[in-house]
Protein backbone atom coordinates (compact mmCIF):
# COMPACT_ATOMS: atom_id res chain seq x y z
CA UNK A 1 0.00 0.00 0.00
CA UNK A 2 0.95 3.64 -1.10
CA UNK A 3 1.78 5.34 2.63
CA UNK A 4 1.89 9.14 2.61
CA UNK A 5 3.45 9.49 6.45
CA UNK A 6 6.34 8.34 8.20
CA UNK A 7 6.40 8.27 12.23
CA UNK A 8 9.22 8.08 14.62
CA UNK A 9 9.27 5.18 16.63
CA UNK A 10 10.58 6.97 20.11
CA UNK A 11 9.34 10.75 19.70
CA UNK A 12 6.35 9.94 17.40
CA UNK A 13 6.81 12.78 15.01
CA UNK A 14 5.24 12.56 11.89
CA UNK A 15 7.20 13.58 8.42
CA UNK A 16 6.29 12.94 4.66
CA UNK A 17 7.16 9.61 2.83
CA UNK A 18 9.91 10.17 0.92
CA UNK A 19 14.02 8.72 1.39
CA UNK A 20 14.34 10.24 4.77
CA UNK A 21 16.59 8.28 7.06
CA UNK A 22 15.86 9.35 11.00
CA UNK A 23 13.65 11.59 12.76
CA UNK A 24 14.72 15.69 12.47
CA UNK A 25 13.92 15.68 16.05
CA UNK A 26 15.62 13.07 18.30
CA UNK A 27 17.39 10.81 15.16
CA UNK A 28 15.28 7.64 16.47
CA UNK A 29 14.01 5.15 13.26
CA UNK A 30 11.17 6.02 11.84
CA UNK A 31 8.42 3.98 10.28
CA UNK A 32 5.54 3.94 8.11
CA UNK A 33 2.23 5.07 9.30
CA UNK A 34 -0.56 2.81 7.64
CA UNK A 35 -4.46 3.46 7.07
CA UNK A 36 -5.36 0.65 9.24
CA UNK A 37 -9.24 0.06 8.05
CA UNK A 38 -7.73 -0.12 4.69
CA UNK A 39 -5.26 -2.38 5.36
CA UNK A 40 -7.81 -5.03 7.50
CA UNK A 41 -10.22 -4.79 4.37
CA UNK A 42 -7.48 -5.35 1.94
CA UNK A 43 -5.60 -8.29 3.84
CA UNK A 44 -7.66 -11.23 4.44
CA UNK A 45 -6.63 -14.56 4.60
CA UNK A 46 -8.29 -15.22 1.60
CA UNK A 47 -6.54 -12.55 -0.85
CA UNK A 48 -3.38 -13.42 1.34
CA UNK A 49 -3.71 -16.90 0.20
CA UNK A 50 -4.68 -15.82 -3.57
CA UNK A 51 -1.51 -13.65 -3.82
CA UNK A 52 1.54 -14.01 -5.63
CA UNK A 53 4.29 -16.90 -3.52
CA UNK A 54 6.58 -14.33 -2.76
CA UNK A 55 6.79 -12.01 0.21
CA UNK A 56 4.11 -9.44 -2.13
CA UNK A 57 1.46 -11.53 -1.43
CA UNK A 58 1.63 -9.19 1.56
CA UNK A 59 1.52 -5.74 -0.44
CA UNK A 60 -1.42 -4.57 1.95
CA UNK A 61 1.14 -4.49 4.92
CA UNK A 62 4.21 -2.90 2.92
CA UNK A 63 4.69 0.61 2.61
CA UNK A 64 4.63 0.06 -1.67
CA UNK A 65 2.97 -1.00 -4.50
CA UNK A 66 4.13 -4.53 -5.76
CA UNK A 67 6.46 -3.99 -8.91
CA UNK A 68 5.63 -5.44 -11.80
CA UNK A 69 7.76 -8.91 -11.45
CA UNK A 70 6.30 -9.51 -7.79
CA UNK A 71 5.37 -13.29 -8.65
CA UNK A 72 9.17 -13.77 -8.98
CA UNK A 73 10.18 -11.75 -5.78
CA UNK A 74 11.69 -13.15 -3.03
CA UNK A 75 9.91 -14.50 0.17
CA UNK A 76 7.69 -17.71 0.09
CA UNK A 77 10.57 -19.61 1.45
CA UNK A 78 9.81 -23.03 2.85
CA UNK A 79 9.34 -23.85 6.82
CA UNK A 80 10.14 -27.46 7.34
CA UNK A 81 10.28 -29.48 10.96
CA UNK A 82 13.31 -30.75 12.19
CA UNK A 83 12.32 -33.95 14.61
CA UNK A 84 16.13 -34.62 15.43
CA UNK A 85 16.72 -30.90 16.00
CA UNK A 86 13.92 -30.70 17.96
CA UNK A 87 15.10 -33.70 20.43
CA UNK A 88 18.70 -32.82 20.23
CA UNK A 89 18.01 -29.51 22.23
CA UNK A 90 14.88 -30.22 24.44
CA UNK A 91 11.78 -28.54 22.84
CA UNK A 92 8.25 -30.00 21.91
CA UNK A 93 9.16 -28.94 17.97
CA UNK A 94 11.66 -27.17 16.06
CA UNK A 95 10.19 -25.28 12.17
CA UNK A 96 13.80 -23.92 10.27
CA UNK A 97 12.67 -21.26 8.13
CA UNK A 98 15.01 -21.53 4.98
CA UNK A 99 15.53 -18.22 3.89
CA UNK A 100 19.12 -19.44 2.91
CA UNK A 101 16.89 -20.32 -0.30
CA UNK A 102 16.11 -16.75 -0.85
CA UNK A 103 17.87 -15.61 -4.56
CA UNK A 104 20.62 -14.27 -3.30
CA UNK A 105 20.87 -16.74 -0.28
CA UNK A 106 20.03 -14.78 2.52
CA UNK A 107 17.18 -12.69 4.03
CA UNK A 108 18.25 -9.61 2.77
CA UNK A 109 16.72 -9.98 -0.56
CA UNK A 110 13.10 -9.70 1.63
CA UNK A 111 14.33 -6.13 2.77
CA UNK A 112 15.83 -5.00 -0.28
CA UNK A 113 12.62 -5.58 -2.39
CA UNK A 114 10.88 -3.64 -0.41
CA UNK A 115 13.42 -0.76 -0.40
CA UNK A 116 14.08 -1.01 -4.15
CA UNK A 117 10.59 -0.52 -5.02
CA UNK A 118 10.20 2.49 -3.36
CA UNK A 119 13.35 3.53 -4.91
CA UNK A 120 11.44 2.77 -8.13
CA UNK A 121 8.90 4.92 -7.08
CA UNK A 122 11.59 7.86 -5.83
CA UNK A 123 12.70 7.37 -9.63
CA UNK A 124 16.34 7.00 -8.49
CA UNK A 125 18.62 4.97 -10.47
CA UNK A 126 21.41 4.23 -8.15
CA UNK A 127 21.02 1.53 -5.28
CA UNK A 128 23.53 1.51 -2.93
CA UNK A 129 24.18 0.19 0.65
CA UNK A 130 27.23 -0.22 3.16
CA UNK A 131 27.32 -4.36 3.85
CA UNK A 132 28.61 -7.02 6.17
CA UNK A 133 28.65 -8.93 3.14
CA UNK A 134 24.89 -10.71 2.01
CA UNK A 135 23.36 -6.99 2.02
CA UNK A 136 25.57 -5.90 -1.07
CA UNK A 137 24.75 -9.18 -2.97
CA UNK A 138 21.05 -8.93 -2.66
CA UNK A 139 21.46 -4.77 -3.58
CA UNK A 140 23.83 -5.68 -6.62
CA UNK A 141 21.14 -8.68 -7.64
CA UNK A 142 18.26 -6.42 -7.41
CA UNK A 143 20.17 -3.57 -9.30
CA UNK A 144 20.76 -5.70 -11.79
CA UNK A 145 17.88 -7.21 -12.92
CA UNK A 146 15.94 -3.57 -12.49
CA UNK A 147 18.64 -2.15 -14.65
CA UNK A 148 20.07 0.32 -12.06
CA UNK A 149 23.55 0.98 -10.97
CA UNK A 150 24.71 -0.21 -7.41
CA UNK A 151 27.29 0.63 -5.54
CA UNK A 152 28.38 -1.46 -2.31
CA UNK A 153 30.77 -0.42 0.84
CA UNK A 154 32.08 -3.42 2.85
CA UNK A 155 35.03 -3.76 5.03
CA UNK A 156 37.94 -5.36 3.70
CA UNK A 157 38.19 -8.38 5.89
CA UNK A 158 34.46 -9.33 4.13
CA UNK A 159 34.61 -13.33 3.06
CA UNK A 160 35.68 -13.85 -0.50
CA UNK A 161 32.44 -15.78 -1.41
CA UNK A 162 30.55 -12.77 -0.71
CA UNK A 163 32.96 -10.69 -2.20
CA UNK A 164 32.15 -13.26 -5.54
CA UNK A 165 28.53 -12.94 -4.39
CA UNK A 166 28.49 -9.37 -5.59
CA UNK A 167 30.93 -8.88 -7.99
CA UNK A 168 29.23 -11.37 -10.11
CA UNK A 169 26.11 -8.66 -10.89
CA UNK A 170 28.69 -6.04 -12.38
CA UNK A 171 27.88 -2.75 -9.70
CA UNK A 172 30.53 -0.81 -8.12
CA UNK A 173 32.53 -2.43 -5.13
CA UNK A 174 34.27 -0.21 -2.26
CA UNK A 175 36.60 -2.37 -0.24
CA UNK A 176 37.17 0.03 3.24
CA UNK A 177 39.83 -0.28 5.53
CA UNK A 178 37.88 -0.15 8.36
CA UNK A 179 34.98 -1.98 10.41
CA UNK A 180 31.36 -2.25 9.04
CA UNK A 181 30.30 0.67 11.36
CA UNK A 182 33.15 2.41 9.65
CA UNK A 183 31.53 1.83 6.40
CA UNK A 184 27.76 2.70 7.03
CA UNK A 185 29.39 5.95 9.00
CA UNK A 186 30.58 7.06 5.06
CA UNK A 187 27.12 5.93 3.11
CA UNK A 188 25.22 8.39 6.14
CA UNK A 189 28.24 11.13 4.79
CA UNK A 190 27.65 10.31 1.24
CA UNK A 191 23.44 10.27 1.50
CA UNK A 192 23.99 13.92 2.61
CA UNK A 193 25.63 14.58 -0.63
CA UNK A 194 24.25 12.27 -3.28
CA UNK A 195 20.48 11.56 -4.10
CA UNK A 196 20.81 7.94 -4.01
CA UNK A 197 18.62 4.94 -2.73
CA UNK A 198 21.05 4.04 0.04
CA UNK A 199 18.48 0.97 1.10
CA UNK A 200 19.44 0.87 4.78
CA UNK A 201 20.09 4.63 5.68
CA UNK A 202 17.82 7.19 3.95
CA UNK A 203 15.29 4.56 2.49
CA UNK A 204 15.77 2.40 6.38
CA UNK A 205 11.90 3.45 7.00
CA UNK A 206 11.25 1.14 3.98
CA UNK A 207 14.12 -1.46 4.19
CA UNK A 208 13.11 -2.65 7.38
CA UNK A 209 9.50 -3.17 6.57
CA UNK A 210 10.46 -6.40 4.42
CA UNK A 211 11.78 -7.95 7.72
CA UNK A 212 8.20 -8.17 8.87
CA UNK A 213 7.23 -10.70 5.71
CA UNK A 214 9.66 -13.43 7.48
CA UNK A 215 6.92 -12.97 10.25
CA UNK A 216 3.51 -13.22 8.15
CA UNK A 217 5.01 -16.32 6.27
CA UNK A 218 5.98 -18.14 9.57
CA UNK A 219 2.10 -17.79 10.77
CA UNK A 220 0.32 -18.44 7.70
CA UNK A 221 2.35 -21.80 7.04
CA UNK A 222 1.69 -23.18 10.32
CA UNK A 223 -1.92 -22.62 9.26
CA UNK A 224 -2.67 -19.21 10.36
CA UNK A 225 -1.45 -20.12 14.18
CA UNK A 226 1.81 -18.60 16.06
CA UNK A 227 4.46 -20.45 17.26
CA UNK A 228 5.56 -20.28 20.92
CA UNK A 229 9.00 -18.90 20.44
CA UNK A 230 11.43 -17.94 17.23
CA UNK A 231 14.87 -17.62 18.17
CA UNK A 232 16.62 -14.97 15.61
CA UNK A 233 20.21 -13.90 14.77
CA UNK A 234 20.86 -10.02 15.59
CA UNK A 235 23.20 -7.08 14.33
CA UNK A 236 21.63 -4.17 14.24
CA UNK A 237 18.51 -5.59 15.52
CA UNK A 238 16.15 -4.24 12.74
CA UNK A 239 14.93 -8.17 11.68
CA UNK A 240 14.45 -8.62 15.74
CA UNK A 241 12.42 -5.99 16.47
CA UNK A 242 10.14 -6.39 12.56
CA UNK A 243 9.42 -9.94 13.72
CA UNK A 244 7.79 -8.73 16.43
CA UNK A 245 5.88 -6.35 14.93
CA UNK A 246 4.51 -8.29 12.04
CA UNK A 247 3.42 -10.94 14.07
CA UNK A 248 1.68 -8.29 16.65
CA UNK A 249 0.11 -6.73 13.01
CA UNK A 250 -1.35 -10.01 12.34
CA UNK A 251 -2.46 -10.67 15.99
CA UNK A 252 -4.39 -7.10 15.59
CA UNK A 253 -5.99 -7.75 12.28
CA UNK A 254 -7.36 -10.89 13.51
CA UNK A 255 -5.25 -12.79 10.71
CA UNK A 256 -3.82 -15.24 13.30
CA UNK A 257 -5.03 -17.65 16.55
CA UNK A 258 -3.05 -17.38 19.29
CA UNK A 259 -0.33 -14.88 20.98
CA UNK A 260 2.49 -13.45 19.59
CA UNK A 261 5.64 -15.90 20.00
CA UNK A 262 8.40 -14.89 22.49
CA UNK A 263 11.32 -13.52 20.48
CA UNK A 264 14.90 -14.83 21.25
CA UNK A 265 18.13 -13.59 19.79
CA UNK A 266 21.88 -14.79 19.25
CA UNK A 267 24.66 -12.17 18.61
CA UNK A 268 28.36 -13.68 18.53
CA UNK A 269 30.62 -13.26 22.00
CA UNK A 270 32.99 -11.31 19.71
CA UNK A 271 30.29 -8.86 18.76
CA UNK A 272 27.68 -8.77 21.71
CA UNK A 273 26.14 -5.01 22.27
CA UNK A 274 22.75 -6.34 22.46
CA UNK A 275 23.12 -8.69 24.26
CA UNK A 276 25.36 -7.64 27.18
CA UNK A 277 23.06 -4.61 27.56
CA UNK A 278 20.05 -6.85 27.60
CA UNK A 279 21.92 -9.09 30.28
CA UNK A 280 23.36 -5.91 32.12
CA UNK A 281 19.91 -4.01 32.19
CA UNK A 282 21.48 -1.06 30.60
CA UNK A 283 21.32 0.61 27.29
CA UNK A 284 23.48 -0.64 24.31
CA UNK A 285 26.70 0.83 24.12
CA UNK A 286 29.21 0.65 20.89
CA UNK A 287 31.76 -2.35 20.87
CA UNK A 288 34.36 -2.61 18.27
CA UNK A 289 33.76 -6.15 16.47
CA UNK A 290 35.99 -8.79 16.90
CA UNK A 291 34.17 -12.07 15.46
CA UNK A 292 33.84 -14.96 12.94
CA UNK A 293 30.34 -14.17 12.38
CA UNK A 294 31.23 -11.23 10.20
CA UNK A 295 27.80 -10.71 9.01
CA UNK A 296 26.75 -10.11 12.54
CA UNK A 297 29.48 -8.11 13.23
CA UNK A 298 27.78 -4.28 14.27
CA UNK A 299 29.59 -2.12 16.84
CA UNK A 300 26.99 0.39 17.02
CA UNK A 301 23.74 -1.32 16.16
CA UNK A 302 21.21 1.08 14.83
CA UNK A 303 18.14 -0.48 16.36
CA UNK A 304 19.83 -2.28 19.57
CA UNK A 305 17.48 -0.53 22.16
CA UNK A 306 14.13 -1.51 19.89
CA UNK A 307 15.93 -5.22 20.24
CA UNK A 308 15.85 -5.06 23.87
CA UNK A 309 12.24 -3.83 24.28
CA UNK A 310 10.95 -6.31 22.06
CA UNK A 311 12.64 -9.19 24.07
CA UNK A 312 11.24 -7.81 27.25
CA UNK A 313 7.61 -7.39 25.13
CA UNK A 314 7.40 -10.31 23.85
CA UNK A 315 8.85 -12.73 26.86
CA UNK A 316 12.42 -13.74 24.88
CA UNK A 317 15.93 -12.62 25.43
CA UNK A 318 18.97 -12.08 23.57
CA UNK A 319 22.04 -14.28 24.47
CA UNK A 320 25.60 -14.15 23.63
CA UNK A 321 27.28 -17.37 21.69
CA UNK A 322 30.92 -18.12 22.33
CA UNK A 323 32.83 -17.90 19.07
CA UNK A 324 34.35 -21.07 19.42
CA UNK A 325 30.81 -22.40 19.62
CA UNK A 326 29.99 -21.01 16.14
CA UNK A 327 31.33 -23.44 13.55
CA UNK A 328 30.16 -26.63 16.18
CA UNK A 329 26.52 -24.97 16.19
CA UNK A 330 26.56 -25.00 12.45
CA UNK A 331 27.89 -28.63 11.82
CA UNK A 332 25.07 -29.94 14.75
CA UNK A 333 22.62 -28.33 12.34
CA UNK A 334 23.76 -29.91 9.39
CA UNK A 335 23.90 -33.35 10.93
CA UNK A 336 20.37 -32.99 12.33
CA UNK A 337 18.29 -31.07 9.81
CA UNK A 338 20.38 -31.40 6.73
CA UNK A 339 20.29 -27.62 6.46
CA UNK A 340 23.97 -25.66 5.57
CA UNK A 341 23.40 -22.46 7.48
CA UNK A 342 26.09 -19.55 7.52
CA UNK A 343 27.82 -18.43 10.43
CA UNK A 344 24.66 -16.44 11.75
CA UNK A 345 22.62 -19.89 11.84
CA UNK A 346 25.58 -21.16 14.06
CA UNK A 347 24.87 -18.10 16.17
CA UNK A 348 21.27 -18.93 16.23
CA UNK A 349 21.07 -22.09 17.13
CA UNK A 350 23.20 -21.14 20.28
CA UNK A 351 20.86 -18.93 20.89
CA UNK A 352 18.01 -21.62 20.81
CA UNK A 353 20.49 -24.17 22.79
CA UNK A 354 21.26 -20.80 25.73
CA UNK A 355 17.69 -20.47 25.72
CA UNK A 356 16.97 -24.23 26.70
CA UNK A 357 20.35 -24.60 28.58
CA UNK A 358 18.29 -21.90 31.02
CA UNK A 359 14.78 -23.24 31.00
CA UNK A 360 13.62 -20.49 29.11
CA UNK A 361 12.64 -22.75 26.37
CA UNK A 362 11.63 -26.23 26.95
CA UNK A 363 9.17 -29.71 25.80
CA UNK A 364 6.05 -27.75 25.92
CA UNK A 365 7.38 -25.36 23.19
CA UNK A 366 7.21 -25.26 19.60
CA UNK A 367 10.18 -23.34 18.25
CA UNK A 368 10.98 -21.46 14.77
CA UNK A 369 14.86 -20.88 14.34
CA UNK A 370 15.52 -18.69 11.33
CA UNK A 371 18.10 -19.52 9.16
CA UNK A 372 19.19 -16.36 7.72
CA UNK A 373 21.91 -17.17 5.42
CA UNK A 374 23.91 -19.98 3.37
CA UNK A 375 26.68 -21.79 4.60
CA UNK A 376 28.52 -22.06 1.78
CA UNK A 377 29.50 -18.24 1.84
CA UNK A 378 31.15 -18.74 4.92
CA UNK A 379 33.06 -21.96 4.51
CA UNK A 380 36.23 -21.26 6.31
CA UNK A 381 34.18 -21.51 9.70
CA UNK A 382 34.00 -25.53 8.52
CA UNK A 383 36.47 -28.29 8.52
CA UNK A 384 36.20 -30.07 4.83
CA UNK A 385 37.21 -33.32 4.28
CA UNK A 386 38.82 -34.96 0.66
CA UNK A 387 37.19 -38.17 1.36
CA UNK A 388 39.43 -41.23 1.02
CA UNK A 389 41.34 -41.50 -2.05
CA UNK A 390 40.86 -44.43 -4.14
CA UNK A 391 41.87 -45.62 -7.50
CA UNK A 392 38.31 -46.59 -9.68
CA UNK A 393 38.28 -50.07 -8.88
CA UNK A 394 35.49 -52.04 -6.90
CA UNK A 395 37.51 -54.48 -5.13
CA UNK A 396 39.44 -51.66 -3.56
CA UNK A 397 36.43 -49.72 -2.15
CA UNK A 398 34.95 -52.63 -0.81
CA UNK A 399 38.23 -52.82 1.41
CA UNK A 400 37.68 -49.86 2.74
CA UNK A 401 34.46 -50.21 3.17
CA UNK A 402 34.84 -53.40 5.25
CA UNK A 403 33.40 -55.92 3.20
CA UNK A 404 35.70 -58.63 1.50
CA UNK A 405 34.15 -60.04 -1.65
C1 LIG B 1 22.70 -13.73 7.48
C2 LIG B 1 22.26 -12.58 8.32
N1 LIG B 1 21.43 -12.81 9.33
C3 LIG B 1 21.00 -11.81 10.15
C4 LIG B 1 21.42 -10.51 9.97
C5 LIG B 1 20.94 -9.46 10.97
O1 LIG B 1 20.17 -8.45 10.46
P1 LIG B 1 19.82 -7.12 11.26
O2 LIG B 1 20.87 -6.11 10.90
O3 LIG B 1 18.46 -6.75 10.74
O4 LIG B 1 19.83 -7.42 12.74
C6 LIG B 1 22.29 -10.21 8.93
C7 LIG B 1 22.74 -8.83 8.71
O5 LIG B 1 23.58 -8.52 7.92
C8 LIG B 1 22.71 -11.27 8.08
O6 LIG B 1 23.55 -11.05 7.04
ZN1 LIG C 1 11.87 11.36 17.00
Amino acid sequence: MAVDTLRCRICESDFPAVASGVCLRCFGPLEPVYDWEQVAREATREAIERGPRSLWRYAPLLPTAAPPDAAAGPGWTPLVPAPRLAQAVGVREVFLKLDHTNPTHSFKDRVVAVAAAKAAELGTDTLACASTGNLGNAVAARAAASGMRSVVLYPRTVEPEKLLATAVYGGDMYAVNGSYDDCSRLVVELAGELDWAFVNVNLRAYYAEGSKTLAFEIAEQLGWQTPDAVVSPVASGSLFTKLWQGFEQFRRLGLVDGQSPRIFGGQAEGCAPVAHAFADERPVSPIRPNTIAHSLAIGAPADGDLAIATARASGGGIYAVPEDEIGANVSLLAAMSGVFGETAAGVTLGALRAATEDGALGPEDRVVVLVTGTGLKTPQIIETRAGIEIEADVDELLEHIGVTA
